[in-house]
């Protein structure tokens, strides 16, 4: 039963992309909630299964699942093995993502494109269409897609990224008028920079900062966004206090938006 201490006990939450970064501190956030989750990596099986050890130790249930949802046959058959490990999954949260390689429109390889926004956006797409029947039988069903605050600045050189990004935003909000008469909740959470690989990788190749945490200071609140800040508004979306909020975007930057500095 679900309790103030552990609102999502008995969900079944999959998170993608939580092997690292703000998918870990989703996964980990939502487990220490209560629920069950399934912790999807791409190539870092130890860091995975570190996720795993950690919910296992806290006394939690959680399972390392393989895929690329970069390939929707892989797509396919992670969303066969989350239902056969934990059965219907009643929380997706959308979280695997890669950045783009910084180029022109005009320099860029197509192929580049295509992997960036089948990434992002094709995957979840296919992962969505697996898990509805599950989400919709619930007594609750939420999906939450991490998408970014860039998108708000189309900036150069980031067009594979900036496209996927959008495409992900707008399967989100339709399939929230999709399935709002289903009881499916789906919500965008939109991070500014967060400290993680890529977004150290980010600030070492734009600023050529070995350090992330040494942008705390300039920060509007005064530190750089971290994963588990990410991670406690997902879980307020995924709990009862969030039941009304569907079809929503929130930007959890730091206030970088509103800084008279942007
Ligand atoms: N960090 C930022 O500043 C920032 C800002 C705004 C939005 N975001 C978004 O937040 C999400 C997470 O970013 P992050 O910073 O946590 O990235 P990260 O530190 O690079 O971690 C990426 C995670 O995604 C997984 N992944 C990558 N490609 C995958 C694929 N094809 N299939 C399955 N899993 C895959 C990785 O798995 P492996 O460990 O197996 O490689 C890893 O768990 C992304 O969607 C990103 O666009 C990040």
């Amino acid at each position: 039963m679900p309790s103030p201490e552990r609102p999502l006990e008995g969900r079944v939450a999959l998170v993608t992309g939580a092997s690292r970064g703000i998918g870990r501190g989703i996964a980990l956030e939502l487990a220490a909630a209560g629920a069950a989750v399934g912790v999807n990596y791409r190539r870092d099986e130890a860091a995975a299964r570190e996720v795993v050890g950690l919910v296992q130790a806290a006394g939690g249930r959680a399972v390392a699942l393989q895929a690329s949802v970069t390939e929707l046959a892989e797509v396919d058959a992670l969303a066969d093995a989350a239902l056969e490990a934990l059965g219907p999954v009643d929380l997706l949260v959308c979280n695997a993502g890669i950045a783009s390689r910084g180029q022109s429109v005009a320099d860029t390889d197509p192929a580049e494109v295509q992997r960036v926004v089948a990434t992002h956006a094709f995957g979840a797409h296919r992962l969505i269409q697996r898990l509805l029947p599950g989400l919709r039988a619930a007594p609750r069903g939420d999906v939450v897609v991490i998408s970014s605050s860039e998108l708000a600045a189309m900036r150069a050189n980031g067009a594979p990224y900036n496209m996927a990004k959008a495409a992900l935003e707008a399967l989100a909000l339709t399939l929230a008028h999709e399935e709002v008469g289903n009881g499916v909740r789906v919500n965008i959470v939109a991070p500014g920079l967060v400290v993680t690989d890529m977004g150290s990788k980010l600030v070492k190749a734009k600023l050529g900062l070995d350090d992330i945490s040494q942008l705390d200071a300039a920060q509007p609140l005064g530190r750089v966004t971290r994963p588990a800040d990410v991670a406690r508004v997902v879980r307020f979306l995924a709990c009862e206090d969030a039941a009304m909020v569907t079809g929503q975007r929130i930007v959890v930057d730091g206030g970088a938006d509103a800084s008279p500095t942007g």
